[in-house]
């Protein structure tokens, strides 16, 4: 009787102890989970759940089920899982789409689909109640249709992607919040608990070297027992979108009713260095310490002279762009030491070379600016960063940056078919048709748009011309070289405001203040328009002592009722008059003065789309207020030279629009 009894409690304590699923994996050597789509163990023991491919998912999952609520009780129990994640991607600041942490009733759901559906739901379920899934995502694209609050956050979803509660990455140390960057491609821990008496969720986020904080990213109070069944499963979901992503796992620990057991940071596998290859010298000179001492000395002075060549400027603050920051000598490399070869152009800022990156064999833009300062670089990178976050189809995407002494390296996505100018002043000798050529004005506009009112701060280009647009293999106008002239801005002298642009596109309040605005880069969009249509340079030179200026020109043949006569010969015949003049008058439009008149972004982009029309421009008293240069008395200030055509004395200029402008329009 009593031996039975025991026998019972015994029976029933197994069956508990049995039912409170605990596990911990510090990297997955043992390989116990349950893998599919492009998930797989590394041989180093990390898992990988997507293998830096595009548009692709893979799942993890514990093998056995969990269970949830026990036989007498319908609530959901508490748990506690922690994981070490690492997301690496191809891009500056640009990866996607992220991981999800999963509790679901069978490995993964139906049909899941890549991208922002994070490989979890498809269009057709997502939100369906009977989907019975919690999940926490660490999501890295900000897509709108499921009320994301940016590209770095961390939510809590039930059944569905729109998240119950999200907050931007980061966590608590202090009192202090600290962003991170889910992509940076440095390891984080994130901590995920229940407590099923109190019914409260909370989500912590940390960088890998730091304890768990104190206070949660996440707190959510939720029920979360009409979700759960009592048997489910437990993993990862993640999946990639259009850029080369790669997220791990690199160790992993779940308990039912209790703390999950703490991760062996120190024994998690090692993820692979940024950059590429080990030191030459490191793996060739070992095996020769025991051969010829010679040997190793000649080495060793190759490997300093190497070392001095390849020497670049990198200080602690800028850890946090690691996978941004390229090595100086992969650039030199990419293009064979910055051979004269592999120069496309030299502007205003430095020289730019072709390179082909040496593993990955992007093409890439090097731009080298020459910079003396340090003063401000740290703003500047920081700046350089987040415009690398800028995505749009009509940018230039900048893909990193490298420092050295005196000197910052940009670089690009490469564009093949070089700058706009040229095809404007036949060089290559093709010439673009108009439908080519609206179609990158209205490229050039909703990309301006774009940094103007879409992205998150605005941001203003200082710099649109015809020789900063760049044609992509489609012949896409996109915008290049933004936020550069920011750099002379930090300038050694911050009392001194210094010009920078490029004569003939400044707006003239921008030449008497010195303040750039939203509206002076309209107003160099206006010139860019009358560059584009009538194949002419802003200004431009004739004979000895004379100039044009395309805009008071423009302006001559519109009062004499002959605006089309302005447009580029070479345009044949073959072109929409309505549209042409639209250009025009929207060009005037532009150049207008008076920076009040001059229209918004949004709204060159809807009168380029004829969603407006453009208002009557011989009301806006365009011949009294005048369309001119203004003066240019700070330009002597100005830190840059000018391409060819533009290089010569100032005053000179303004004497020309004054003597237009006395002349009487
Ligand atoms: C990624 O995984 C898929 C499926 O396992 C495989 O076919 C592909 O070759 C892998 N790609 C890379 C870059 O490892
Ligand atoms: C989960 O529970 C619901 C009811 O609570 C049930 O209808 C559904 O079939 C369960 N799902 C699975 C996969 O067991
Ligand atoms: C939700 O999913 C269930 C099971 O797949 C399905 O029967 C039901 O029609 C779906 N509900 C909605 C609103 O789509
Ligand atoms: C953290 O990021 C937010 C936006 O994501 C930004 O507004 C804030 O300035 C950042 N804080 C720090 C200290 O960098
Ligand atoms: C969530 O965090 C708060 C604040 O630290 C704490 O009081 C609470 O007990 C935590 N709840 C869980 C489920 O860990
Ligand atoms: C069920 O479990 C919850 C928490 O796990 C507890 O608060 C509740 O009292 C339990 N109910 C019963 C009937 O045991």
């Amino acid at each position: 009787m009593s031996l039975n009894l025991v026998a019972m409690v015994f029976l029933l304590v197994t069956v508990v102890v049995s039912e409170d699923t605990s596990f911990t994996y510090n990297g997955f050597q043992s390989n116990h989970l349950y893998l599919d789509g492009d998930a797989e163990f590394t041989t180093n023991g990390m898992l990988r759940l997507t293998n830096d491919t595009k548009q692709q998912k893979g799942h993890a999952f514990y093998p056995n089920p969990v269970v949830f609520k026990n036989t007498f009780n319908a609530s959901v129990s508490s748990f506690s899982t922690t994981f070490v994640f690492a997301m690496r991607s191809e891009y500056l600041n640009l990866g996607g789409d992220g991981i999800v942490f999963v509790i679901s009733p069978t490995k993964g759901l139906p049909n899941p689909l890549p991208s922002q559906y994070l490989g979890l739901f498809n269009e057709i379920n997502n939100g369906n109640k009977s989907n019975h899934v919690f999940g926490v995502e660490l999501d890295t694209i900000q897509n709108s249709e499921f009320g994301d609050i940016n590209d770095n956050h961390v939510g809590i979803d039930i059944n569905e992607l729109k998240s119950v509660k999200s907050a931007p990455a980061g966590y608590f140390s202090g009192g202090e919040f600290k962003n991170l960057s889910l992509i940076s491609g440095y390891s984080m821990q994130v901590w995920v608990e229940y407590d099923g008496v109190k019914k409260q969720i909370n989500v912590t986020l940390a960088p890998i070297y730091v304890d768990k904080p104190e206070n949660p990213l996440l707190s959510l109070t939720k029920d979360l027992s009409p979700i759960l069944n009592s048997s489910m499963y437990v993993g990862f979901s993640s999946s990639t979108g259009s850029v080369l992503t790669s997220h791990y796992v690199l160790g992993w620990s779940f308990k039912m009713n209790g703390q999950a057991q703490k991760l062996a940071i120190c024994e998690l596998p090692k993820l692979p260095r940024f950059g590429n290859k080990e030191s030459m010298v490191l793996t060739v000179g070992l095996p020769l310490i025991s051969i010829s001492l010679v040997l190793m000395v000649a080495l060793a002075v190759v490997h300093v002279m190497k070392r001095r060549k390849f020497a670049e400027l990198l200080e602690d603050w800028e850890q946090d762009y690691g996978p941004h920051r390229f090595k100086f000598k992969d650039l030199s490399i990419a293009t064979k030491g910055f051979r004269e070869n592999e120069l496309l152009g030299s502007g205003g800022f430095g020289r730019v070379y072709k390179g082909v990156m040496p593993v990955s064999k992007i093409e890439v833009a090097v731009k080298r600016v020459s910079h003396e300062s340090r003063q401000g670089m740290r703003e500047f990178v920081a700046e350089i960063v987040s415009i690398g976050r800028l995505r749009h189809r009509n940018l230039v995407p900048l893909l990193g940056y490298c420092r050295r002494k005196g000197e910052l390296l940009l670089v690009y996505e490469y564009m093949p078919n070089g700058s706009l100018d040229k095809y404007l002043y036949n060089h290559p000798r093709v010439t673009l048709n108009w439908s080519q050529r609206f179609r990158i004005i209205k490229g050039i506009a909703l990309g301006l748009f774009y940094l103007h009112e879409e992205w998150e701060q605005v941001v203003v280009h200082r710099d649109i011309k015809a020789s900063n647009v760049l044609l992509d293999a489609e012949l896409n106008g996109r915008l290049g070289d933004f936020g550069l002239s920011r750099l002379y801005d930090h300038g050694t002298d911050p009392q001194t405001t210094h010009v920078v642009g490029t004569l003939g596109y400044l707006a003239p309040e921008h030449t008497r203040t010195g303040k750039v605005t939203t509206s002076s880069d309209v107003f160099a969009f206006g010139a860019f328009l009358l560059e584009v249509v009538c194949g002419r340079r802003p200004v431009e030179q004739v004979g000895e002592s004379e100039s044009v200026i395309l805009v008071d020109w423009v302006y001559e043949c519109w009062k004499r009722g002959e605006v089309l006569e302005a447009k580029d010969p070479n345009l044949g015949t073959n072109y929409r008059s309505e549209e042409v003049v639209l250009v025009l008058k929207l060009g005037l439009l532009c150049s207008h003065s008076e920076p009040l008149v001059r229209p918004c972004m949004r709204q060159v982009v809807q009168y380029l789309e004829r969603d407006v029309p453009l208002p009557d421009i011989s009301l806006l008293s365009l011949s009294s207020a005048g369309l001119s240069f203004g003066h240019h008395e700070d330009f002597q200030d100005c830190p840059m030279s000018y391409p060819s055509s533009m290089d010569r004395p100032l005053s000179h200029t303004s004497s020309i629009a004054e003597s237009l402008l006395s002349g009487g329009r």
